[in-house]
């Protein structure tokens, strides 16, 4: 009986380091992280309870949640309060076995709560980089037999530094090198915004994940619609089956049956073995149909009898197969309007509007996101590129909290990685930008509502004469890629030419178009 008790807790364990990296690598609600580690480590550690803490950066005081909202009790430790809090001001780990006899134990919470606290385990989170600086607390309360063991110890050392590690690629990862604590850009730990404009978004986006509603995502090109897509899988009940992602703009129309919905063999020419589609391939997980709007007309009869029935069948195929799948779709585009000219059936436009959540432009969220999101990309190329302390000047900075980014968080996003790259010295100059001032594009002003993928728009780059044409078709590539907010896919679309043939095109820039993972 000990024995196996052992055993269990032991592969709890082990599961626990393995299943922390994934854990974090998505995008993920905060509070959801905090508390799901929290229960698998009681659980590891077969203890009664086990609490993650968190140092924030601004306040200096210690979390145990971090949305700001009323109907979640949190614990909030001042500097220095408790075990926890002597924990992250000493950088010490602590083995308590009898709390009432220990002056550092704060029995306010135990008060609050109704919990009697008998033995605890402390650890510090530390910067992976910077030891000397904590993160926050692991915390384990009452071992089930006993006291916690000298194992126990080196185990929760262990986990407070693969929290560690995972935390750096979050944007719960430290705001700068001087910061003591983490940064709390926003609820989801891989999404930057505070705005009203994206509480709102965050508040939908959290009521969708909790059922299984189709929802569609619109918004400008670039704003964050194949993030929130992820965002919804991650957070709903189905997040450990599948994700997957259909593009309906880069498939040719005769193939988008076949990828969604599989075919038998011999369906058509070359069909010389059946191939499951992207929708009995979602079973159980999620269908992310980005760009929607591009779904040729067959394909929108099969989606809609799929969204109604959750029923199809395979190309060539006779046997209507089921999947339970949950969809999300995005689109850029003004789906009203397509439905007006006869491009989207309105039954199937209804059909996914179950839930609609618009995502603004990054111009409605105002200059101090834009900053917020300036500097954790900054951080994050800085790193990626091997350049870390590159700063903004201030005239860099201004330049970017003016400027209305018709390509939204995507042109944001490639103009610092880009001066991230190219800035010859670690501060970045405004012209290390390379923003497009919109006159240049034959645009409207600054401020006005343009879309960088308004239909009809009338766009215009000037090239002084006497160029070589390689140096005129850089130029011209170039000037629709930004027009089209660094989207590759649309800019080829928009040239005519190939994905490939556009990206030799651009090169030996760093890839633009970094479409899903
Ligand atoms: N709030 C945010 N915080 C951090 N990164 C963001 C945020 N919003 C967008 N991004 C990043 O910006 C880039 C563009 O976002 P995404 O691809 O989700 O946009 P999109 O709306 O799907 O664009 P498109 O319509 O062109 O497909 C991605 O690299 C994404 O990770
Ligand atoms: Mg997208």
């Amino acid at each position: 009986m000990l024995l196996s008790a052992s055993v269990q807790e032991r592969d709890h364990k082990l599961s626990l380091l393995l299943d922390l990296g994934a854990m974090l690598a998505r995008e993920v609600e905060l509070d959801t992280i905090l508390s799901v580690l929290g229960t698998r480590i009681a659980r590891a550690m077969r203890a009664e309870r086990a609490t993650v803490y968190l140092v924030d950066g601004r306040t200096s005081e210690l979390r145990s949640r971090v949305a700001d909202l009323p109907e979640l009790d949190e614990i909030r430790l001042p500097k220095g309060r408790g075990i926890a809090g002597f924990v992250a001001e000493t950088g010490e780990v602590v083995n308590v076995r009898d709390a009432a006899r220990d002056p550092r134990h704060f029995p306010d919470v135990d008060r609050k709560t109704g919990f009697v606290t008998r033995t605890i385990l402390a650890a510090p989170i530390r910067d992976a980089a910077r030891r000397r600086v904590i993160l926050g607390v692991v915390q384990v309360l009452n071992k089930q037999d006993g006291a916690f063991t000298e194992e126990d110890e080196a185990f929760l050392h262990a986990l407070a530094s693969q929290v560690a590690m995972a935390l750096e690629g979050t944007t719960l990862r430290p705001a700068s090198p001087t910061d003591r604590g983490v940064a709390l850009r926003g609820p989801f730990n891989h999404i930057v915004g505070h705005s009203p404009a994206m509480r709102a978004v965050y508040s939908l986006i959290q009521r969708a994940a909790q059922t299984d509603a189709t929802v569609l995502l619109r918004g400008e090109t670039g704003v964050g619609k194949g993030l929130f897509a992820r965002a919804i899988h991650a957070n709903c009940k189905r997040s450990d089956g599948p994700s997957i992602t259909v593009d309906c703009t880069t498939l040719p129309a005769p193939l988008v049956e076949s990828e969604l919905f599989g075919h038998e063999r011999g369906a058509y020419t070359g069909a010389d073995r059946r191939v499951q589609g992207k929708v009995e391939l979602a079973q159980g997980g999620t269908l992310f149909l980005d760009e929607v709007g591009d779904l040729p007309a067959p394909a929108q009869a099969k989606l809609l009898r799929f969204l109604q029935e959750r029923t199809f069948e395979r190309v060539g195929g006779r046997e209507t197969l089921r999947a339970d799948v949950r969809i999300v779709a995005a689109t850029h585009r003004k789906l009203e309007d397509l439905v007006a000219r006869g491009e989207l059936r309105e039954d199937l436009f209804y059909r996914l509007r179950v839930v609609e959540i618009f995502i603004p432009p990054l111009r409605a969220r105002g200059p101090d996101e834009i900053e917020s999101l300036a500097r954790h990309f900054l951080d994050q190329y800085g790193r990626r590129h091997d350049r870390v302390g590159v700063q903004l000047s201030a005239a860099a900075l201004s330049a970017l909290r003016r400027h209305p980014w018709p390509g939204n968080v995507r042109e944001l996003e490639h103009a610092i990685e880009r001066a991230v790259v190219l800035a010859p010295t670690t501060v970045i100059d405004p012209e290390h930008l390379g923003l497009v001032p919109l006159e240049a594009l034959g645009r409207r002003a600054p401020g006005s509502p343009v879309s960088a993928v308004d239909e009809g728009g009338s766009d215009a780059v000037t090239l002084p004469l006497g160029l070589s044409l390689d140096e005129v078709e850089r130029r011209y590539v170039e000037a629709t890629l930004s027009a089209q907010g660094g989207n590759l896919t649309r800019t080829a679309e928009a040239l005519a030419v190939g994905r490939n043939t556009l990206k030799r095109k651009v090169r030996p820039r760093p890839e633009r178009d970094r479409r899903g993972r």
